[in-house]
């Protein structure tokens, strides 16, 4: 008897789908697995939320951001969140919005260079800040040493905050590294050694769902190690 089922096509591995993610901003790994960014011109328009009787009229502002090097000009709405303007106008979706509220720490970006909450700021705050996503860790097609890590050691499973946990991460480790100390920090007056309890209270604002911890802080100690 011949095989009369259908031939689907092969679709990618939940890991492959995973590591993508992690990636964000490696060419290469994001144009196999349909997560190249999307430039800004041909993003799709968010629809207009019809306006309720009485409602004031929306305030807009121009706002200059540098997102991962480059300039970009924006027309925002006064209340638009930075997490917002990465997704919705500027097509960068490897920032995720988790709870929206400041409690995950899945939109975690770095502006000059210090991590923050993107859903807790607002885009206009940001006139001439320098903003670097998941996308802009990786050198081409180089990825960040925290990226590689956390693939060393498997620090996903869903992989929804790990953009987050990345750039968190890497925040992080510069906070360390100019010599400021942690609630767990024993003595405050030396230079932090970043323990595995430093690491974890250090990072306990990144929440992950599928409890990728020990892992993550596995990827963590390594890259600090490496003297990054
Ligand atoms: S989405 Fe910003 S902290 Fe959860
Ligand atoms: S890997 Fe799933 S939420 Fe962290």
């Amino acid at each position: 008897m011949t095989d009369q089922t259908p031939k689907r096509p092969l679709a990618p591995t939940r890991r492959a789908v995973v590591e993508g993610c992690a990636l964000a901003g490696a060419a290469a790994g994001m144009a196999g697995l349909g997560f190249r960014a999307v430039p800004a011109a041909a993003a799709p328009a968010a629809p207009a939320i019809p306006a309720a009787p009485g409602d004031p009229a929306p305030q807009t502002m121009p706002v200059r951001l540098t997102v991962n090097g480059a300039p970009r000009d924006l027309v925002l709405d006064t209340r638009t969140t930075l997490l917002d303007a990465l997704r919705e106008h500027l097509a960068l979706t490897g920032t995720k919005k988790g709870c929206d509220h400041g409690q995950c720490g899945a939109c975690t970006v770095l502006v000059e260079g210090r991590r923050i909450n993107a859903c807790l700021t607002l885009a206009a705050m940001h006139e001439g800040d320098a903003i670097t996503t998941i996308e802009g860790l990786a050198d081409g097609d180089a990825l960040h040493p925290m990226q590689a890590a956390f693939i060393a050691h498997d620090g996903f499973q869903c992989g929804y905050c790990t953009p987050g946990q990345i750039c968190s991460a890497v925040g992080m480790l510069g906070e360390a590294k100019a010599g400021w100390p942690s609630h767990v920090t024993e003595d405050v007056a030396a230079a932090p050694a970043l323990s595995d309890d430093e690491i974890r209270e250090r990072m306990s604002g990144n929440l992950c769902r599928c409890s990728a911890y020990p892992n993550i802080v596995a990827a963590i100690r390594d890259t600090a190690g490496s003297n990054l």
